[in-house]
């Protein structure tokens, strides 16, 4: 247990600032207000339904989070404390405030006043009803020894039971990473909806989402979810928004599943996603434009942690390979040019340049990515990748042979290698475009930059719903850092499109054939869970055995640990 924090009363009633208060999206946002004023006889009866959630930890301050259901439409009135014990004996700091349909009866607290790497208690009260009580935890001071963290993505409410929040709240973390996909956006008979009526687990609205009462409904359905809702009471979130929060395959002008024509303007529609996702997420709003998310967590000189997002702020669109196919075939050098080219970027140039000073200006043993998509390369040739894109002329067995071939190819020293497996093995071109791989240009500055600071450089990444483990280097092979990826807590993996046994099969393959690749697993879903201290980084992914059956158990035999010590950073 952490010591009791060290914070005089005189912060009780005091509240947040004016300051804190923020204008537009930051209206759920409450403070202390006049007790003379309140009057909450006259307020709205609500409940507490959706639970309660805390994120965006500083040394100082918390974000406390919860949501209203009111009897009718009007003013909710509501009050907050936190506290160092769970009896509420020893307040810190409170305060009250409204909430409205105008941010949909969410209510966000900037929790200051607090001490470093503490635990916390918090709860809210509005007239007779009482919130559960919630975990909160600061970020610590200097000279912390160890942090951990549970990393999750792709959380699709119809596609199974969230198993992986359940293991999570159960578990002792410093904060759970939300790597993004945190919501589905399609409707009720979408992506991964096989099996949603017999979980119960329909999507609401049954509609794809397009404005701010469909986003908001969905967000109310995922928050009733009683596995989300106790990872939520339990730890801090840092959360980063990926495609999905918006519509698939977001880029900063539009989206594959967007289409302006019956679907209306990209950018209103962005608006209203990011609108609830303020709303219904702890997450701190920015002063600046609330489209920017990307934001540095110091973890005591211990580890710098940069949440950043690769999708909405300054991603250009994504390379297709039906646009790089010809006869039947991947021109592969069309491909790799269009990849390399140093127009494209992901970041764009604002957030490259505060990342790139980020790092230069961190003197913390680790420096650490929260981010979405696949930063690693994932190469492999084009007779395999052909078919796994669904383009060109193959299929399942195409890919299956092509693989084995390579695999035989690869096995042989260099100069027994006939003129065509050597060509084979030459062919590799990404496995998916719209990660880093389509973007090499801008992840070689910035690994070139990493490499120069000699940054520990430890990436974390969603997306693809899978794990992963890979090396990341420069073009030229040399090392800079690791990356740890996935798995998804429900969306399907590659099992999905290859068949389980495949997918199985695949995995220990896939590492073989891909330098870079040290681990995968294609087939299970769960969680990562990510530890610092000063001599290493330990990376151990925790799989459910069901996530279509309430019943679950966690597959020890499938648990699978990567250490990798701070000096060397190799993965074996
Ligand atoms: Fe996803």
């Amino acid at each position: 247990m952490p010591d009791k924090p060290d914070l005089t009363r005189r912060r009780i009633s005091q509240g947040i600032t004016a300051a804190a208060l923020l204008p537009l999206l930051g209206a759920n946002l409450i403070g202390c207000s006049d007790s003379s004023d309140r009057s909450r006889e006259r307020g709205v009866p609500a409940e507490f339904l959706h639970g309660v959630a805390s994120g965006d930890p500083l040394q100082d301050r918390v974000i406390l989070w919860t949501r209203l259901t009111p009897q009718q439409d009007g003013t909710v009135f509501v009050d907050w404390e936190i506290a160092s014990d769970p009896a509420f004996s020893d307040v810190l700091n409170r305060g009250s405030g409204t909430t409205s349909v105008e941010v949909d009866y969410t209510v966000k607290v900037d929790a200051d006043g607090l001490a470093p790497g503490m635990r916390y208690y918090y709860r809210f009260t509005s007239g007779d009803k009482v919130s559960p009580t919630g975990l909160a935890r600061t970020a610590p001071a200097s000279g912390v020894a160890a942090a951990s963290f549970a990393v999750v993505s792709c959380s699709n409410y119809p596609a199974g039971y969230f198993h992986a929040y359940r293991e999570i709240a159960n578990r002792d973390y410093d904060a759970v990473l939300h790597l993004g996909d945190y919501i589905y956006e399609y409707a009720a008979d979408g992506y991964a909806s096989e099996d949603a009526q017999a979980l119960s687990r329909v999507s609401e609205p049954p509609g794809e989402l397009l404005d701010l009462a469909d986003y908001r409904t969905r967000y109310a359905q995922y928050r009733m979810d009683p596995d989300l809702q106790a990872c939520h009471a339990a730890h801090p979130f840092i959360v980063v928004w990926d495609d999905h929060e918006v519509a698939n395959n977001t880029w900063k002008d539009g989206a594959e599943n967007h289409d302006p024509d019956t679907e209306g303007d990209f950018f209103t529609r962005r608006a209203a996603a990011i609108q609830a996702w303020y709303e219904w997420l702890p997450v701190r709003p920015p002063e600046a434009e609330l489209a920017i998310t990307y934001r540095r967590f110091e973890w005591g000189g211990l580890l710098d942690l940069l949440m950043l997002d690769t999708r909405v702020i300054g991603r250009d669109k994504q390379l297709e390979y039906a646009d790089f196919t010809n006869g039947g075939l991947i021109d592969v050098g069309a491909v790799r040019a269009a990849a390399a080219s140093s127009g494209r970027s992901m970041l764009g140039e604002e957030q490259r340049r505060w990342l790139k000073q980020a790092l230069t200006d961190s003197t913390a043993r680790w420096q650490v990515l929260g981010q979405q998509v696949l930063m690693a390369r994932l190469v492999m040739p084009e007779p395999l990748v052909r078919p796994l894109s669904g383009v060109g002329e193959g299929g399942l067995d195409e890919a299956t042979a092509a693989l084995l071939t390579s695999l035989a190819a690869k096995a042989k020293p260099v100069q027994e290698r006939s003129a065509a497996e050597q060509a084979l093995l030459d062919s590799v071109i990404p496995l998916n475009l719209d990660a880093w791989d389509g973007y090499e240009f801008e992840r070689e500055d910035l690994l070139t930059h990493a490499s120069q600071l000699q940054s520990r450089l430890v990436v974390l990444a969603g997306d693809s719903h899978n794990s992963w483990a890979s090396q990341l280097t420069l073009a030229d092979g040399t090392p800079v850092g690791v990356e740890f990826a996935g798995t998804s807590v429900t969306s399907p993996g590659a099992e999905g499109e290859l068949g389980l046994e495949n997918a199985v099969l695949f995995a220990p393959l896939a590492s073989q054939l891909v330098d870079d690749l040290a681990y995968a697993n294609l087939a299970d879903r769960g969680f990562l869970e990510v530890q610092f201290d000063a001599g290493k980084v330990s990376a151990t992914w925790h799989y459910v055995s069901d996530i279509k059956s309430a019943e679950y158990e966690l597959m020890s035999q499938k648990r699978k640990e990567i250490v990798v010590g701070r000096e060397e950073l190799l993965l074996s």
